[in-house]
């Protein structure tokens, strides 16, 4: 049986493919920090001379720089194409990570992984390197024991901004999406509901990411001498802030949540017979005195299938160590919203310009600005892929697969569904402690491994 073997390539090779691993986590590319751009296109060759070396064909950076998307990093392309009458699947990851900060709060540097308790730990440890890795080693284990042929066609996608709105594969995909053509995407970039407990994830929330910046005096001023005249543009934000959400959660935004679809019946169902534990989740994940979120719902349904606005930094003023008395003549506010379907980003983003500049506050200007966007997505369950990806998980883990969302966003998985118009399968192998975004990112090694395996025998599964 060549699927014993390749599972057998792997079990082997374990501890290579995790030093390789550990070489591509090395390179910090970190998408938005345009001084990393350098170590960004290093990571997408490291992936590429990789594809090329296991076998796999037409390897190739492709550069999604444009003129309306300057300094944009590029995909890494590959394909295998030979396995005749066979399915095609589109494996997608994505090499680029957020960046490491707060860096003192890291009990080991982010870009230097290190093995502790059957972990590893490094910056895209499983956001997203490890989980892409797990696409490359499983091919390479099937090349292995297929004397250099798969199971089924195979095409790899993987991209380098998936952290800053995945703008230039969207574009690739909306104008070239036949070079993709493919029957079925996997995507590995989610996280199993519980240790040891076989997930697949169903949906995923879209997002517009926004900055709105105010603007008050011509320049900095004395707040002793023009305090009590001037406007101040930081107090402003607040005031506009404070407008956006009620105490209970509510986004007040008119119309916000006309388009929201309530989960079914079966969905509502099924996440109450999932092993939650609020006050865990609370101490444990969230780590505060207590959770918020709009009354009645779940914690589950609060997280995967309502809409969430929140502001993540407001730069500008002074932010330097002790006291400085000044009115800044401008502020800025990044202010982002989850998005459930049938919601869309262009509709929920003309809504928030228009009520924000209603909130405009006297004496100042107020510029709202749409920095990224995308749809959020529920996949379909009912096809021979969920079930070759169940059946998979359940040799690996010997469980039943649950279904989730996710609260999160990969912005592409939208476009594959509806440019690509093919069904994606979200096999991912994160933990809910994997610090995703956070310091101190982790991957659990059994995963890692559990994932490879997972992955050969669900490609397997669709060849067969
Ligand atoms: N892998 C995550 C998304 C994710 C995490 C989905 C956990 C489901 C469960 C992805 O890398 C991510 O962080 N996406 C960003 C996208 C955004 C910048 C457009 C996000 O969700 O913030
Ligand atoms: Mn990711
Ligand atoms: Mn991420």
């Amino acid at each position: 049986m060549k699927v014993t073997a390749a599972v057998g390539f792997a079990q082997e090779n374990k501890g290579r493919f995790l030093e390789e691993l550990k070489a591509l986590l090395r390179i910090p590319s970190i998408s938005t920090d345009p001084e990393r751009a350098g170590d960004v296109r290093r990571a997408a060759e490291f992936v590429a001379a990789e594809l090329k070396r296991i076998g796999m064909e037409n390897v190739r950076l492709i550069e999604t720089s444009t003129a309306k998307h300057p300094g944009g990093h590029p995909l890494v392309y590959a394909d295998w194409l030979h396995a005749e009458g066979k399915p095609t699947v589109l494996c997608y990851g994505h090499y680029d990570v957020q960046p490491a900060e707060p860096l003192e709060e890291w009990k080991s540097p982010p870009f230097e992984p290190t093995e502790r308790d059957g972990n590893l730990y490094a910056r895209g440890a499983v956001d997203d390197k490890g989980q892409m890795w797990m696409h490359v080693k499983a091919l390479e284990s099937l090349m292995v024991a297929g004397d250099g042929k798969l199971p089924v066609n195979v095409r790899v996608i993987v991209e380098g901004e998936e952290e800053v709105g995945g703008e230039g594969i969207a574009s690739f995909v909306r104008t070239h999406g036949e070079q993709l053509k493919a029957d079925v995407a996997l995507v590995s970039d989610t996280e199993m509901f519980a240790p040891e407990l076989p997930t697949l994830c169903v949906g995923l929330r879209g997002m517009i990411y926004t900055e709105i910046e105010a603007r008050g005096a011509r320049t900095d001023l004395h707040s002793g001498m023009y305090g009590g005249a001037a406007p101040n543009p930081f107090v402003a934000l607040a005031h506009v802030i404070a407008k956006l959400k009620d105490a209970d959660g509510k986004i007040l935004i008119p119309g916000f949540y006309d388009k929201v679809e309530k989960p079914t019946a079966a969905e509502l169902k099924a996440w109450k017979a999932l092993p939650f534990d609020e006050e865990h989740y609370r101490e444990t994940e969230v780590g505060s005195v207590s959770l918020t979120g709009e009354l009645g719902l779940s914690v589950l349904e609060r997280t995967w299938a309502r809409p969430t606005l929140d502001v993540h930094g407001m730069p500008g003023g002074f932010i330097g160590a002790g006291a400085k008395t000044v009115i800044p003549a401008k502020a800025v506010a990044k202010v982002s919203m989850r998005l459930v379907p049938d919601m869309t980003p262009a509709e929920s983003f003309a809504k928030y310009k228009a009520y924000v500049e209603s909130l405009t506050p006297k004496g100042i200007a107020l510029d709202v600005r749409l920095i990224h966007s995308g749809d959020p997505i529920v996949v379909s369950t009912d096809n021979p892929y969920v079930k070759a990806a169940t059946d998979a998980m359940h040799t690996v883990f010997g469980k039943e697969t649950v279904f989730v969302r996710g609260g999160g966003s990969i912005p592409i998985v939208g476009d594959f569904v509806r440019e690509l118009k093919i069904p994606t399968v979200m096999m991912g192998f994160g933990l809910p402690d994997d610090n995703l975004h956070a310091p101190n990112e982790k991957f659990h090694l059994a995963n890692f491994h559990r994932g490879i395996e997972s992955i050969v025998r669900f490609l397997s599964g669709v060849g067969a």
